[in-house]
């Protein structure tokens, strides 16, 4: 092998070792830079003369395209390899499914407020709201819950660490009734003086919490209450008022209503409500949905009315229990789960 053939197999070795573009160019200053051996074989031609000058000349020329040949193959092969770890890393799945907006969906028990207030709603009651942090006065005191009522008790109703200007702890309220108390008020002080007073009628859903925590008690739960007040308001309003919502939120005439006697410290008579189905799964059996009565007197002078011309009746409904009841749910926990895999049933 002569020399130059020798120069173009060191060059091809060299540039094919180079394993990126910085060592290439490295490489190429070796043969073809200011003093590369290639460089130095044109420069030795001077030396020459001019027959051999031509002949020398010819080869080194030819070795030079060779190993500039070499050179730009591999330069090629380096850029197309960049190229193609680029794309690599930057791939696209374009076969990959989108991702979706979710199509979300009205939760259950947001489904049955939204549901009782428009039947009440069709039967005059407004709806209202108040404070889930209640004061003793109005979870207790005004409601005629006797200063050693068990209800009162850490076993049952869960306190904040704070008092009210009394010295009173707060609670988290234990039933949606502080609602009548402070819709009942509000409402007597606005139209006092005007007689006839224009009726109560309100409802007032909401959360509602409790020391209780099983399949169908969650210390979170939810409640709705009801107050109709008036001068000649009575329990058969209460019983015509029942049989009408509990027909239109179960869409079925086939329900029976029962008002069983029982005790409230805040209604007099008190009853609880109870309902049968005559048909479906439920069929037959009696089931507890509220609680009910005619006001108390002492409740009717805690709202700044008189209870000689006063009169009305409350009522509270689980509304977790109606919401079991209408999708046939057994565990109420599944409500407030977050579990979307039993939410989206719902939808
Ligand atoms: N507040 C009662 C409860 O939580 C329900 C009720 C409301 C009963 C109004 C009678 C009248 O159990």
């Amino acid at each position: 092998m002569n020399d130059l053939d020798q120069l173009v197999q060191d060059a091809q070795a060299d540039f094919a070792q180079s394993p990126a573009p910085a060592d290439l160019e490295n490489a190429k200053a070796k043969y073809l830079g200011k003093s590369g051996r290639l460089t130095e074989q044109l420069k030795a031609l001077g030396a020459l003369s001019p027959e051999e000058k031509k002949s020398r000349g010819a080869l080194i020329n030819a070795a030079k395209q060779q190993v500039e040949a070499a050179l730009n193959a591999r330069r090629q092969a380096l850029a197309d390899a960049e190229l193609d770890a680029q794309l690599k890393a930057e791939s696209l799945d374009v076969s990959l499914p989108g991702r979706q907006r979710g199509t979300g969906g009205v939760h259950p028990i947001s489904r049955t407020m939204e549901r009782i207030e428009a039947i009440f709603g069709s039967m005059g009651f407004d709806v209202a709201d108040g404070p889930e942090i209640e004061t003793d006065w109005y979870s207790f005191t005004a409601l005629n819950n006797p200063e050693n009522h068990p209800a009162r008790s850490m076993q049952d109703t869960f306190y904040v660490d704070m008092k009210d200007e009394s010295g009173a702890w707060l609670n988290l309220r234990p039933h949606t009734s502080p609602m009548q108390v402070r819709h009942a008020r509000a409402h007597a002080a606005k139209y006092a003086g005007v007689t006839p007073m224009p009726e109560i009628r309100v409802i007032a859903p909401g959360r509602t919490f409790r020391v209780d925590s099983d399949a169908t008690h969650s210390p979170m739960f939810h409640q709705c209450e009801g107050l109709w007040i008036g001068e000649n308001v009575s329990f058969k309003d209460l019983k015509s008022v029942f049989a009408d919502f509990f027909r239109t939120f179960f869409e079925t005439d086939d329900l029976q209503l029962r008002f069983r006697p029982s005790f409230f410290p805040f209604t007099e008579p008190s009853a609880e409500v109870d309902i049968a189905f005559a048909s479906g799964p439920l069929k037959g059996r009696w089931l507890e949905v509220g609680g009910s009565g005619q006001v108390h007197p002492n409740v009717v002078r805690n709202y700044g009315l008189d209870p000689e011309r006063h009169i009305g009746f409350a009522f509270g409904m689980g509304l977790d229990r109606l919401t079991m009841l209408r999708y046939g749910v057994n565990d109420l926990r599944g409500f407030f789960d977050g579990d979307l895999r039993f939410l989206s049933q719902f939808k």
